[in-house]
This record gives C-alpha cells, structure tokens and sequence, in this order.
C-alpha cells in the first residue's frame, strides 16, 4: 500500500437528552458542550467506540482533542523548540515516522521505529515493550526522554502556563490552570481521536465488498495463506 488515509472523524451529538438528566452541579461550559469526537471500533478491533476507550477522568471532548492536537504540533515541548510529536509521528505516513529510527533534539537519534499511533485508542499497553499502559502515562515519556523532546515535564508546564492562549485552552478543556496531568490528558485525547476504520479493507470486514473485487480477493487469499 502506498499510502494511508487518516482521517479525524468528528460526529457532532445532541447532549440535550443527557444535559435533561445532569444537576446543578454542571458548569455552563459542562452545559454547553456541543460536541464530541466520536468513531466507532474499525473493523477486528475490540468493541466500543473511542470515547467509551477513555479512562473516566479523561473523558474525551472535542476541547480536549484540539488542545492535544496544538501539543502535538508545538515544538515548544522540547527543550531546544525544535521537536514537536508530529516531528517522528507523521500524518503523510500514518502518524508513524517513515525514517528507520527518528531524530530527536540536537540531532540525537534513538534506537526504535516510531509506529503509526492511529486506532493507538483501542491498544492495551504502548510501545514495543509495552511499558506504558495507558495513552496518558506514555503521553509524558517522549517529553522527557533525552533523546527525543528533552524538556522536563514541569518545564513543559512552566512553558504553557505563559501563554495566556494555551491557559483559555486549558481552562475550556479541563477547568484548570495547564498542569503535568492535564497536559499528558491532553495529548492522549488527540491521539484517541485519530481513527482509521474504512479503507476498502475495513469495508469488506464488515461485509460490504463493493470496493473490494476479484482482484483483491485474491490478493486477501494469498497474503493469509502459507503458500506465499
Ligand atoms: C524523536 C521522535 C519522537 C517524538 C518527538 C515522539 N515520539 Fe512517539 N514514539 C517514537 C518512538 C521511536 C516510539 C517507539 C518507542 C519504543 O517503543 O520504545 C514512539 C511511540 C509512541 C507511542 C506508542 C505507540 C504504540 O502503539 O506502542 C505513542 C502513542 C506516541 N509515541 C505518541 C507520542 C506523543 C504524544 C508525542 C509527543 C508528546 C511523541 N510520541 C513524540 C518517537 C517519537
């Protein structure tokens, strides 16, 4: 395949039936919430949508998604402001890095592939050894690794926190100042939000092959059997 579509599926739902049953308790910014970012499991994946996926103290808002989606791109998570996540995970190629290993600040190089993070919020464990669990705990990791962004999380924070833009954000999507939690929360709602579940493959998965003829049959055939 030569290439991959990603796209960001953004479904826009009615809260109205759930803002009938909330309490006095909910904010305005709680009340007005019009919309979430939504996409059912792709095709093979376990069941469940991304927004079920989400921890309950991340619960995964289009506020939240955008604010990651800014993190992701803004190299000022790195100490030197030259590295963003996007640097190594790049959408041309599936959120993955097309390079054998990536390079990080001052030119350093790591020693793994950066994968596609795309469909990462239906994963278990995260990374080739899976040493993180949860989008949130490995969120911080390439922040702080030397070879990569180099920026200790509370510098990162310190960095957000003078930005009176990324402080609007911060209190839109989580109700409080930027913080090394809601920062790690932020990021891993961009990532539970990029999904990618109707190629022609995922169609025919579910049973419609009208984009998936002859040809690619038995192309399927061939790629499954032990014959090649
Ligand atoms: C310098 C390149 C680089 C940068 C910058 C980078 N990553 Fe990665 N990323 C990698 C590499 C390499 C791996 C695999 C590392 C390993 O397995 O030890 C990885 C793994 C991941 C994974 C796990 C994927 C999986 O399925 O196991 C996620 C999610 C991820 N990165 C998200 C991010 C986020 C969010 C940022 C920004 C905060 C980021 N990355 C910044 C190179 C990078």
């Amino acid at each position: 395949m030569a290439k991959c579509t990603v796209k960001l599926t953004v479904l826009v739902l009615s809260l109205s039936s759930l803002a009938a049953c909330s309490s006095d308790g909910a904010g305005p910014a709680e009340e007005q919430a019009p919309s979430l970012v939504v996409s059912t499991s792709p095709a093979g994946f376990p069941k469940g949508s991304n927004v079920e996926r989400a921890p309950a103290d991340n619960a995964l808002t289009l506020d939240r998604a955008t604010l990651g989606k800014r993190l992701f791109y803004d190299p000022r998570l790195s100490r030197t402001n030259e590295i963003s996540c996007g640097s190594c995970h790049q959408q041309a190629y599936a959120f993955a890095d097309p390079n054998a290993i990536s390079t990080g600040v001052e030119g350093r190089t790591g020693t793994r592939n950066a994968p596609s993070i795309v469909n990462a919020a239906w994963g278990k464990s995260f990374f080739w050894d899976g040493r993180a669990h949860t989008l949130e705990e490995q969120a911080g990791q390439p922040i702080e690794n030397p070879l990569e962004m180099d920026l200790t999380l509370s510098d990162a924070v310190t960095r957000l926190a003078a930005d009176s833009s990324y402080v609007a954000a911060f209190e839109q999507a989580y109700g409080e100042l930027p913080s090394e939690s809601s920062l790690q929360k932020a990021l891993a709602s961009f990532v539970r939000s990029l999904v990618s579940g109707s190629s022609a493959y995922d169609r025919h998965l579910r049973g419609d092959d009208s984009d998936f003829g002859p040809q690619r049959k038995r192309g399927e055939a061939l790629f499954l059997s032990e014959k090649a």
